[in-house]
């Protein structure tokens, strides 16, 4: 019996993978490792977005003609289908374009608030971690420039873990929201958000988990989780391009004030003035990307017929494989923790003597997709001690196999540049 455990039938998967199937550099096969930054896609996502173009195509919450009311069911089936997934309600689910846009519309919010019950102003605090991917990092210095209020955050420790022993300290009773990654893109780790979350609801502040790098991976309940806010993207998710996912609790949406504005969200407009949709309509404006939605849907039934708790544990048994693996490599060093405790599927590394892009290209002429450079967490890397990396990152139709062929082209780079 292999010592990595088997949780889901990789083989039948990978079938449902055509990007799978292909070859690419010198006739090798394709060894996806850089799902962290966009997964690849079924064909029964792809089914679904080209079967509503076929069929349902109409623009979502307008024509009163069939293929309108249509396009309405399928974006509000998506709606009530990733809400379930969250343990959320249909309301709670606001559909943005990315992860990214999701935490901008909150960050938005604390700064454009005309009531008042969520401004931000000098004095207070915004607190974040050095472990963020840009996306939670650049919109809170933004709000924080903004608004005079003050950004802190809390430190990664050497092995890359948040740096919890001053929390109490650090959430103070001028902390408005707590920004925090329920999962690193560059070293996996999992930080302890249901505890944070506790601390900062003590002090009054408000929560929000950067999940996108989570949703994907693990089971996610908002609910278990007690935070307010929650963003990720489709496209990591098996799911398409084009749209993300901001859950907010139900009272705070209803309170907040509208990010983007225009059509779609308004309820009545004269030239004087408008006033605005309840939520979830309130936060999308324009015609919504139903074939989008359509596609998140067959994502999020996939993921569920997998079973999202098979779907970490095999990620578990291939991060176990690649630490294994990877730590018999002479000079490499693996950032981040050294066991799959609380930690994802995501494993980056520096080898000693070969800059990361030289890495990267030494495994992609293998065949072998991984990334390389600051992964859009520049501080986590300076708190780490290096400019940049090289990652791998695994998904549901990854095989031992590939975390073997990995470790081999590290090798292979490492003779190429005569280093280790
Ligand atoms: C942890 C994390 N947060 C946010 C994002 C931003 O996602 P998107 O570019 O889809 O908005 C990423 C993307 O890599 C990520 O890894």
């Amino acid at each position: 019996m292999s010592a990595y455990p088997e949780h889901l039938d990789v083989a039948a998967i990978r079938a449902d993978f055509p990007a799978l199937a292909r070859t690419v550099r010198n006739d090798n096969p394709l060894v996806y490792l850089d799902s962290g930054a966009t997964s690849q896609k079924p064909v029964q996502v792809l089914d679904a977005e080209r079967e509503f173009y076929e069929r349902h195509n109409g623009a979502a919450h307008r024509g009163t003609h069939l293929l309108g009311e249509e396009a309405t069911d399928v974006y509000e089936g998506a709606r009530a289908k990733v809400a379930a997934f969250l343990g959320a309600g249909p309301g709670e689910v606001v559909f943005t374009k990315n992860a990214t846009e999701a935490i901008n519309l909150v960050a938005y919010a604390l700064s454009n608030d005309r009531s008042g019950s969520f401004r931000v102003g000098p004095g207070d605090e915004i607190l974040i971690t050095e472990m963020e991917h840009h996306a939670n990092l650049v919109p809170w210095q933004q709000l924080c420039e903004r608004t005079g209020a003050t950004l802190r955050w809390l430190d990664v420790t050497p092995e890359g873990r948040l740096d919890l022993d001053h929390l109490d300290s650090m959430i103070t009773g001028r902390t408005r929201i707590v920004a925090v990654t329920h999962q690193s893109n560059v070293t996996g780790t999992i930080p302890p958000v249901a505890e944070i979350a506790r601390a900062a609801h003590e002090k009054g502040a408000l929560v929000l988990a950067d999940a996108a790098q989570s949703v994907p991976h693990q089971p996610v309940d908002v609910a278990a989780l007690g935070v307010d806010f929650l963003a990720f993207s489709a496209h990591k998710m098996l799911g398409p391009y084009g749209i993300g996912v901001l859950f907010g609790r139900a009272s705070l949406l209803e309170a907040m004030p509208p990010f983007l504005t225009g059509g779609s969200m308004i309820e009545v407009v004269r030239m004087e003035g408008s006033t605005f949709l309840p939520p979830p309509q309130r936060f999308e404006p324009g015609v919504p990307a139903v074939a989008e939605a359509a596609g998140l849907a067959a994502a999020v039934d996939y993921l569920s017929r997998l079973g999202m708790g098979n779907v970490a544990a095999h990620e578990e048994s291939l991060t176990a494989h690649a630490l294994d693996a990877l730590r018999e490599i002479d000079g490499l060093r693996i950032l981040g923790p050294d066991t799959t405790k609380d930690r994802g599927g995501a494993v980056a590394f520096e080898v000693e003597g070969v800059h990361p892009h030289d890495v990267g290209q030494v495994l992609d002429e293998l065949g072998i997709a991984v990334r390389t450079g600051h992964h859009c967490a520049w501080p986590l890397h300076r708190a780490l001690g290096v400019q940049a990396s090289t990652r791998a990152t695994f998904y549901v139709y990854n095989t031992h196999g590939e975390v073997d062929a990995l470790a081999d082209g590290i090798r292979y780079a490492q003779r190429f540049f005569k280093a280790g």
